[in-house]
């Protein structure tokens, strides 16, 4: 989490860094801060809470801070102490000569910073990134060259970070270093960059280099120098970047959220669009580069992914055992990493993760690679950390997805699947050569019925006004929409801290029944096909203890409106496709919810976009 920006150059500094810090809001926004160098000393400008804050001290200081033409910038997520004006970065040393941001944890920081202490330096956060400030500042105090002082500092940092070093007495330089955290150097014309992601130099420059580990690197307006941690330089290797400046505009929607549920559509026909040609031929994916028969003979597929990628995967792991009958474990990347896994040669293993740097699904797809297993990525940034670890990379096309709860990629990771999967049981021919037409056709269909969806999002909004002041709320599926049900509670806590909790619909009566009265809404995710029966005697049961009965189906059986008090309703799906359409109403809800009740649909409290500690 946290994002980190620094320019040198001719122009003013602080425009630049606030407008990058802008474009990595995604990564976290408790605090924020820049440190300039103002006519030769270094100046902190810090505010707690939204970005906003930072912006109108600048501007109050405008005149003086305007004349300042090197600086870095930070916004944060709190990993060690609160968010506060004290914690947020840039941090300092004692003589308030160097500053720093960093986006990680340094896993050492106690011991660092005891020995820090017992050598006078003076504390001032309760944040592990301070040891970074007097380290740095103590290394120069013995070398008097910062890149050196950097370096010497990294050796002795146990732990994940991207960090940026100004020093007063040294004149338009920055130094910059990576270890497990996105750092990426942009390259201008008498000005130099470096950010955590491309969106903070996208409008300056399209010339960039991503950093390695342990590579330090020293950026002044005419010259970036690359050295390794052992000192040897290193070559440039600058890369034209395929970007446009990201327009993040919410184009007449309220919020990004609204705006990204309502691309559905189109991401949908963006995903199919020259994978998926015509019913009889086969599904294109170059990108799997995994060897046919290799393919043909897997034995094990393991899935590891967070949060909603999770509940991506999980679909994905119905659709591929479904199809092509191979055995396939989707695991939380937080708990495949702490665990003796069998993944060795024979597994795929498939990381799945919209931003493409979140921590916990690196380390899981690394620790795999060395394991000699073939890595399968589906991200939304193929130009990411994890992406540049895959053997294969499939790209879900979603854009850039500016809400932090995640609805278009979720989208598009489950298209992507439908697609692996179908192509996977080609390779194999392991399904009927019909029903394979047959799931391309209404595949096809499918973007036309989430609009159908949209049109009618009227009646998904008086049901969340409705249901809009409950404590509580309890989603049910089964089958290959267990997953929906989960994601569908996930989507609503996260932006209106309702505590809502996604059940098997089977694992009602095993305990969580109890809670249910009068006051618990309990929503049916009520496909028509295998499960459909089950789940409606499951709705019964909790109709039975006066729970609020609420049902999302595609059943046009009038019986339903004695069972449920409100009914949302979606076009007719084949039951295997119907998690990409059963979502749709559910990102609604959970989003005129949270809108009903004021909150902050897009940055909602507590949590970043994109989460890179683990
Ligand atoms: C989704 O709404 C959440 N913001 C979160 O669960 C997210 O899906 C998770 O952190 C994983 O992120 P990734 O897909 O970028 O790896």
């Amino acid at each position: 989490m946290c994002g980190i920006v620094g320019y040198v150059g001719s122009k003013t500094a602080v425009d630049i860094l606030i407008e990058g810090l802008t474009s990595l809001e995604y990564r976290g926004y408790d605090s924020s801060g820049v440190a300039l160098n103002i006519e030769g000393k270094v100046q902190l400008f810090k505010a707690q809470g939204k970005l906003q804050n930072l912006r109108n001290i600048v501007q109050n200081n405008y005149d003086e801070i305007s004349k300042s033409t090197i600086g870095i910038g930070h916004i944060r997520w709190a990993t060690h102490g609160v968010p506060s004006v004290e914690n947020a970065h840039p941090h300092t040393c004692n003589c308030g000569k160097v500053a720093i941001v960093h986006n990680g944890i340094i896993e050492n920081f106690k011991e660092l910073k005891a020995k820090l202490e017992a050598n006078g330096c003076t504390f001032r956060s309760q944040t592990d990134t301070e040891t970074i400030a007097h380290l740095v500042a103590t290394k120069y105090g013995e070398t008097k060259d910062l890149t050196e002082a950097v370096r010497l500092a990294t050796q002795e940092i146990e732990g994940a970070y991207a960090i940026a070093v100004i020093h007063q007495d040294v004149k338009n330089t920055i130094v910059a270093t990576r270890r497990n955290a996105p750092l990426v150097v942009g390259f201008g014309e008498d000005e130099n960059f470096v950010a955590s992601d491309i969106p903070a130099l996208i409008k300056y420059t399209k010339k960039a280099m991503y950093l390695d580990d342990n590579q330090i690197v020293t950026i002044t307006p005419n010259s970036v120098k690359l050295i390794d941690i052992d000192n040897n330089p290193k070559e440039l290797k600058i890369e034209t970047l395929p970007w446009e400046p990201v327009a993040l505009s919410k184009m007449g929607y309220k919020h990004f959220m609204l705006k990204e549920i309502h691309e559905q559509p189109d991401i949908v026909r963006n995903v199919l669009a020259g994978k998926l040609r015509t019913m009889d031929a086969p599904i294109e994916l170059n990108e799997v580069t995994l060897n046919k028969e290799k393919l043909k003979n897997l034995s094990r597929i393991q899935i590891v992914a967070c949060g909603t990628s999770l509940h991506a995967a999980m679909v994905g792991k119905y659709l591929i055992e479904d199809f092509c009958g191979i055995p396939v474990d989707v695991e939380p990347s937080s708990e495949y990493i702490y665990r003796k896994t069998i993944t060795n040669e024979n597994t795929l293993v498939i990381g799945v993760s919209q931003s493409g740097e979140t921590a916990d699904t690196i380390t899981a797809v690394r620790q795999a690679k060395k394991k000699g297993s073939h890595i399968l990525i589906v991200t939304n940034r193929p130009d990411s950390t994890m992406a540049r670890e895959a053997d294969s990379l499939i790209p879900v096309n979603a854009g850039i997805e500016v809400s932090v709860a995640a609805t278009k990629s979720y989208m598009a990771q489950l298209i992507s699947f439908y697609l692996l999967a179908i192509y996977m049981a080609e390779v194999k021919g392991s399904m009927p050569k019909d029903e394979v037409s047959k799931l391309k056709h209404e595949l096809i269909l499918l973007p036309q019925k989430i609009d159908n969806i949209l049109t009618a999002k009227g009646d998904i909004q008086k049901c969340a006004r409705k249901f809009a002041n409950s404590k509580d709320f309890i989603f049910i599926a089964r089958g290959v929409n267990y997953a929906t049900a989960l994601e569908g509670a996930l989507k609503l806590k996260e932006i209106s801290y309702i505590n809502a909790t996604g059940y098997t619909a089977g694992e009602l009566k095993h305990g969580p029944i109890a809670m249910l009265d009068e006051s618990m809404p309990v929503l049916s995710v009520l496909m028509k096909g295998k499960v459909y029966d089950k789940i409606l005697s499951n709705a019964e049961e909790a109709k039975a203890r006066n729970a609020r009965m609420i049902a999302l189906t595609n059943s046009e059986d009038f019986k339903l409106d004695e069972l449920f008090e409100n009914i949302i309703r979606v076009p007719d799906v084949m039951e295997i496709l119907s998690p990409a359409l059963a979502i749709v109403p559910l990102q609604l809800l959970a989003y005129y919810i949270a809108e009903f009740l004021g909150k902050d649909v897009d940055q909602p409290r507590n949590l970043a976009k994109s989460v890179t500690v683990e």
